[in-house]
Formats: C-alpha cells, sequence, structure tokens
C-alpha cells in the first residue's frame, strides 16, 4: 500500500512534499478520495445551494470527520459545520443556514444570502489504524437575478438634430454584478465618436443627435445567472426638412417644374417633406412681378379660370422647432387649349417618328439597290439582247438622235446588256445623245444600253 510507503519514512522532507503535492493536485491521499463535479457553484439569493461532493475512505470501522470552512475577503475565514460519525455539529455562530447528512457530505445552504459569496473548503478526515485526510476547494457566486431594465431618454421632450446632445441611462432595480449592453433596432449599438458609453455601460450619450439616431433603443442587463431586456424606446429627434417635392397630376405636368392646364380645368399640387415635427406649409403666388401668399396647408387647389396665363408659384415648408426651412418652385401654364397641347405634342411626336421611319426605309432601300448592283450587275437584264433585233436599237438610235430636244426624252427606258461588240455597230461617240448611252464591261465585252420606248402619242 502506497499509504504504508509514506508513513515508513515519516519525517522525510521529501515524503511530505509529495503528500502535498498529491493533496493539492488530485484532493485526495492514501485512503481518502474526494470528488467533485464543479468547481464553480452558482447561486441565487432566497434560494437553496447545494455544494455537492463525494468521498471514498479506504477501509471501515474509523472515526469520519467532514469539515466545511468558508472564506472571503470581507468575512474572513470561519468553520461552517463539522460532522463526526454521522453526528452534525453546526457552528454556532455562522452554522444555521448550513447543513449537511452525514455520511453524506454535500453541503446545503439554504437560504443562500449574498455575503455566503467566497471559497468553501471541505476536508475528509479518517482515523483509525492510521490517519488519513483529504480536502477540495469549492467557489460561489451569489447573485440577484436582474430586474427589467428601464431606459430614460434625456432630454426627454427631444433634442434638434446637430444641435443637441442626448443621454440614455439604463437602470435595473434589482440585480448583482451586471453588465450593460446597448443594441440599436436590435443590434449590438458600438461606440464611436458619436455613441459614447459611461465605464460600467449604464450611460449612451450620443453627441450631437442627428436623424439616423431615431431608432428603437435597448439595454440588455445580465449577471452570471440571469439576462433581462428593456422595452425599446426611441428618443425624439427633430429634424428637417428633407426631400421637399411637389406632386401634382401626372397628365399636367409638361416637364421638370413645368404643368399646363387647360383653362376652367381644376388642378391640385401636394406638397410634402419628411421632417420631425410635420412642418408648417405655406403656398405663394409670383406672378407680374409680384408674390403673394395664397395658402397654407400641404394641398393647393388651383380653380384655373381665377388665375392668370402664366404664373410661378412657391411651396415653403418650415419645421418650427429645427427652425429650418426649404422652399421649391414651379410654373404653371393655362392654356384655352391645355389638353390639346398634350394631344399636339403627342401628334408631332408620332408624325416626327413616321417621317424618321420613312426616311430610314428609303435610305436602306437605296442602300440595298446599290449593293445589288455591285454583287450582281448583269443579272436582270442579261437576257434582254435575245428578244430584240440590232434593227430596233438602230430604230430607237436614230429616234434619239432626231429628236433632240430633251423635252422628247421623256418615256420609259430600259437598260440592256449586248453580248458581243462586235455584233453592233459602234456609235462614234460624238452622235452619242443624253438618252442613248453605250457603256462599256472591258473585262467581259458586254455593252449595256438604254432605249427610250416613247410613248405612241409623239
Ligand atoms: C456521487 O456518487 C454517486 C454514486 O456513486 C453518483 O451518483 C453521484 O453522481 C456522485 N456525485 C458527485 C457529486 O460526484
Ligand atoms: C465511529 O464509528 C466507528 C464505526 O462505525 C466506531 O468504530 C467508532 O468508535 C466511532 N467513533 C465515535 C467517536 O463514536
Ligand atoms: C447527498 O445529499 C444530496 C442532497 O441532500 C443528494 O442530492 C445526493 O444525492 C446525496 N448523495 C449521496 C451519495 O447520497
Ligand atoms: C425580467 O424582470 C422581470 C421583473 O422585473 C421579471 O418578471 C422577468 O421574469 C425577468 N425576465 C427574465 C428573462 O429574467
Ligand atoms: C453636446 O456635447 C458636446 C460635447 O460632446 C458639448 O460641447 C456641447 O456643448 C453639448 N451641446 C449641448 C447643447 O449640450
Ligand atoms: C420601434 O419599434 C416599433 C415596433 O417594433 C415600430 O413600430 C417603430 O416604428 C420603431 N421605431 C423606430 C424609430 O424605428
Ligand atoms: C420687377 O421688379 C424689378 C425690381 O423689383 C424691376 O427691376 C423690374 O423691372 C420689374 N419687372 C416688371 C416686368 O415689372
Ligand atoms: C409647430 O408646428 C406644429 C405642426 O405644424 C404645430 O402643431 C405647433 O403648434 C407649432 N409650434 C409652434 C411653437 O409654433
Amino acid at each position: 500500500m502506497e499509504h504504508n510507503v509514506f508513513m515508513d519514512s515519516s519525517g522525510s522532507k521529501t515524503h511530505f512534499f509529495l503528500l502535498e503535492i498529491c493533496i493539492l493536485a488530485i484532493g485526495t491521499c492514501g485512503a481518502v478520495t474526494i470528488t467533485v463535479p464543479t468547481e464553480l457553484v452558482q447561486g441565487i439569493v432566497g434560494q437553496s445551494l447545494q455544494l455537492p461532493v463525494n468521498y471514498t475512505t479506504g477501509t471501515k470501522d474509523q472515526n469520519i470527520q467532514i469539515t466545511w470552512t468558508f472564506q472571503s475577503q470581507s468575512s474572513g475565514s470561519m468553520l461552517l459545520v463539522t460532522a463526526t460519525n454521522n453526528t452534525l455539529t453546526p457552528d454556532m455562530e455562522h452554522g444555521h443556514r448550513f447543513s449537511l447528512f452525514p455520511p453524506n457530505a454535500t453541503l446545503l445552504i439554504n437560504p443562500v444570502e449574498l455575503c455566503d459569496d467566497g471559497e468553501y473548503t471541505i476536508k475528509v478526515t479518517v482515523s483509525g489504524e492510521k490517519m488519513a485526510s483529504a480536502s477540495r476547494q469549492l467557489t460561489v457566486h451569489v447573485n440577484v437575478p436582474v430586474s427589467k431594465p428601464v431606459v430614460h431618454s434625456d432630454p426627454a421632450w427631444g433634442a434638434v438634430e446637430y444641435v443637441d446632445n442626448a443621454t440614455l441611462t439604463c437602470t435595473v432595480s434589482k440585480g448583482t454584478k451586471v453588465i450593460y449592453q446597448w443594441l440599436k433596432d436590435g443590434k449590438p449599438l458600438p461606440a464611436s465618436n458619436r455613441h459614447i458609453f459611461s465605464a460600467d455601460n449604464k450611460m449612451l450619450f450620443i453627441s450631437p443627435v442627428v436623424k439616423d439616431d431615431l431608432s428603437n433603443y435597448t439595454c440588455v442587463a445580465k449577471n452570471s445567472i440571469s439576462i433581462n431586456e428593456s422595452e425599446p424606446i426611441a428618443p425624439n429627434i427633430y429634424y428637417g426638412p428633407y426631400d421637399l417635392m411637389v406632386k401634382s397630376e401626372p397628365r399636367f405636368k409638361i416637364s421638370e417644374g413645368v404643368f399646363a392646364v387647360g383653362k376652367g380645368e381644376p388642378v391640385w399640387f401636394k406638397c410634402s417633406a419628411n421632417s420631425n415635427p410635420p412642418n408648417v406649409y405655406s403656398w405663394f403666388q409670383k406672378a407680374n412681378n409680384k408674390t403673394t401668399p395664397i395658402h397654407r396647408g400641404p394641398v393647393l387647389n388651383i380653380m384655373s379660370e381665377k388665375v392668370p396665363e402664366k404664373a410661378d408659384y412657391m411651396c415653403c415648408v418650415y419645421n418650427n422647432i429645427t427652425g429650418k426651412r426649404d422652399e421649391t418652385q414651379f410654373t404653371l401654364i393655362l392654356s384655352a387649349t391645355g389638353q390639346e397641347r398634350q394631344k399636339q405634342k403627342s401628334s408631332f411626336l408620332h408624325s416626327l417618328v413616321i417621317i424618321v421611319g420613312l426616311t430610314l426605309t428609303l435610305i436602306a432601300c437605296i442602300l440595298l439597290y446599290f449593293i445589288l448592283r455591285r454583287c450582281f450587275p448583269r443579272k436582270v437584264i442579261k437576257k434582254e439582247p435575245y428578244h430584240r433585233s440590232p434593227t430596233d436599237y438602230i430604230r430607237a438610235h436614230q429616234v434619239s438622235v432626231e429628236q433632240e430636244p430633251s423635252m422628247d426624252d421623256y418615256g420609259i427606258y430600259e437598260f440592256v446588256a449586248v453580248p458581243e461588240p462586235a455584233e453592233f455597230p459602234q456609235v462614234p461617240p460624238d452622235k452619242l445623245s443624253t438618252v442613248y448611252d453605250i457603256i462599256r464591261v472591258p473585262d467581259i465585252h458586254t455593252v449595256y444600253e438604254v432605249i427610250c420606248q416613247t410613248p405612241k402619242t409623239s
């Protein structure tokens, strides 16, 4: 038995040292073994707590002593309970909340108090023929669960963007060792140059606020035994006006900022801009070098028979908290034929499309014609010479020479090819008239002729 070896050489410093290591390392030596499932135990104030422990001893018929002691920074070290041979001896000063059921060494604390937070040591000693002991340490953390956190926004009435700062403070009525975390629209909010957290994270300082800070903020408070989340809070931030625009029925719009309406037709205009609080809207008419306030409110209705032929209108928006304003202007043209203008505009477009289409077709045809002519110069007319006798040509020639005046050149012309230059009597170049031409194509020796078929009336 290992134990015997130690006992035999008792007095030796080496063995005493080994014994120490043995106890520290596995909490056992010789006949006593202590096992604990966990060295860190979380306690909740007001509830009961167990410090579970198992131990074994090697031999029977011995005296067994179980001792629990407690150490903390605030209260120092103290004895809690002792059990000798199944007899429990609670400490008279501290023992009333601590108990165990020997030979079971598990310590029960009921109820747990905050001051129970600290280090616990169990020591089991057996004494019979030989003496042996072992001890283990456990850590207990005692906490109060966190209640639902509450967030306060300061200033409560709201903050003007780019001017004011805002502070959000998170508080919990209950909870110990609370850690705070901030969420913006459900996502963790990182610190930035505009978002500063206090050292304990209980406070979020926004300096200065902007429109983007108008979100739902929640504070998460947690400790090692619980987590609780506040209701979302959206600080009131005054901003704007932004994105000012004027809308009307699309059919009245001619171009950006210009509307046309037929005389007598009613027309409305709606002015909108993003702002908090809602803007104050006012409308002005600028005509004949005069600006006149005409309406208040976001929608302007115009009875077109009562207004000038052409006038500029202005929508002004004003945020009475931020003190910022914006304005936009548009032109309203009144015409007897307000609707016709539209129609004209579209019919003009229509005819433009037709003209362009026709022109393109024409160009395409001409191009096609030239391409075909380049590629297949003889294809269409090659057959012609076989159907005509040379006398035809001569007669035609004569006709054209006789009827010199170009007025008589009127008629239908044919474009023919003559296969062999030799078969056809060449005409001196000076005798060629404007209508009668001979074209020579050197490589294939083909002669093209143009014949005028003068109408019978001549
Ligand atoms: C103690 O021993 C029992 C039986 O051997 C076992 O069921 C239990 O889980 C052990 N408890 C601890 C704290 O080790
Ligand atoms: C403890 O119990 C053992 C046997 O279970 C017995 O031998 C011993 O005498 C007891 N000691 C005391 C102090 O009662
Ligand atoms: C010791 O006591 C505790 C609580 O009283 C119990 O949960 C545990 O099972 C007991 N252990 C043994 C080994 O009986
Ligand atoms: C949060 O705290 C409230 C009391 O303030 C409590 O009723 C609730 O159960 C807690 N929620 C959680 C998840 O602990
Ligand atoms: C906002 O906080 C800044 C410092 O971060 C300070 O200089 C400024 O005066 C504060 N503005 C208001 C309106 O309190
Ligand atoms: C905050 O959340 C509520 C409900 O989820 C939602 O209706 C509201 O628009 C949110 N507020 C902001 C500023 O995002
Ligand atoms: C409009 O007023 C300006 C000065 O306010 C003046 O110079 C201009 O001549 C006026 N135009 C007309 C058309 O009255
Ligand atoms: C500012 O404008 C809002 C909305 O138009 C209005 O309800 C409020 O009375 C105005 N406040 C002041 C101080 O003019």
